[in-house]
């Protein structure tokens, strides 16, 4: 039988990862799977039940309190290509990609309870193997024993760049100075969290995709896949 492994790719913010890892399922027939949007559908949850005020102070309690009322699950590629995030069964797909959402989030994401209860349906996916899955601590503690692994970076303002583009060819209204503190806000809370910080596991490779098109990324990647799935088990 083929053997089928998992794929772990980790890596900064708008660091191109989700592109480059739906793509990759796509070519290999792989599930995929967005972690962050599973913080993002958290967040966007907390925030519509009043958890969240203006401000962005969380009332972590009743957040942990309300954590089995919290349903998450993806629903195939439709039409335009993407996989849709459901919260509860609704498609939250375009909200949880909002910057007032990219702002709370990673206060959300720090939250220990939140990770445990992510982190055990993300493993859940992964039973089957045959999946990619990206976020930014998979390959260190959701699946530290994943067959590959890869660690994606870029600067810092050629992520603001990039995202600048996402959103304002979305038709979100988008100040580039914004975006570039937002980012460097999610790097600075992402790599310093008690739980499962941001960092590179030791047995990934890195991909420093700052001057790489998106065709050469795939190239790597691909490379990289074949490499590994023909190695003995
Ligand atoms: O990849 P993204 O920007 O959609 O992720 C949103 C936030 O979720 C990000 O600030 C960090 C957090 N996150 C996390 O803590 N662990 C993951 N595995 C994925 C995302």
């Amino acid at each position: 039988m083929e053997k089928r492994i998992i794929i772990a790719i980790d890596g900064y913010s708008s660091s191109g990862k989700s592109t480059m890892a739906r793509e990759l399922a796509r070519r290999i027939g792989y599930v995929y799977v967005d972690s962050g949007a599973m913080y993002r559908a958290v967040t966007l949850f907390a925030m519509r039940n009043g958890m969240i005020s203006p401000e962005g102070n969380i009332d972590t309690a009743r957040l942990i309190a309300s954590l089995p009322e919290i349903g998450i699950t993806f629903e195939a590629a439709g039409a335009d290509g993407v996989q849709h995030t459901l919260l509860n069964g609704e498609d939250v797909e375009n909200e949880i990609r909002s910057m007032e959402v990219s702002s709370f989030v990673s206060p959300v994401a720090v939250i220990p309870e939140v990770r445990e209860r992510l982190v055990a349906l993300q493993q859940d996916f992964g039973r089957k193997k045959g999946i990619v899955m990206d976020g930014r601590d998979i390959g260190t503690t959701v699946f530290p024993n994943a067959e590959m692994k890869v660690f994606v970076c870029a600067s810092p303002e050629e992520r603001a760049r990039r995202r600048y583009l996402e959103l304002t060819a979305k038709g979100v209204k988008a100040d580039y100075d914004e975006v570039l503190r937002n980012v460097v806000e999610r790097d600075r809370i992402d790599t310093t969290r008690e739980v499962s910080p941001l960092r590179k596991a030791d047995d990934a490779i890195e991909l420093d995709n700052g001057h790489m098109t998106p065709a050469e990324q795939m190239d790597w990647l691909m490379d990289k896949f074949h490499e590994i799935e023909a190695r003995p088990a």
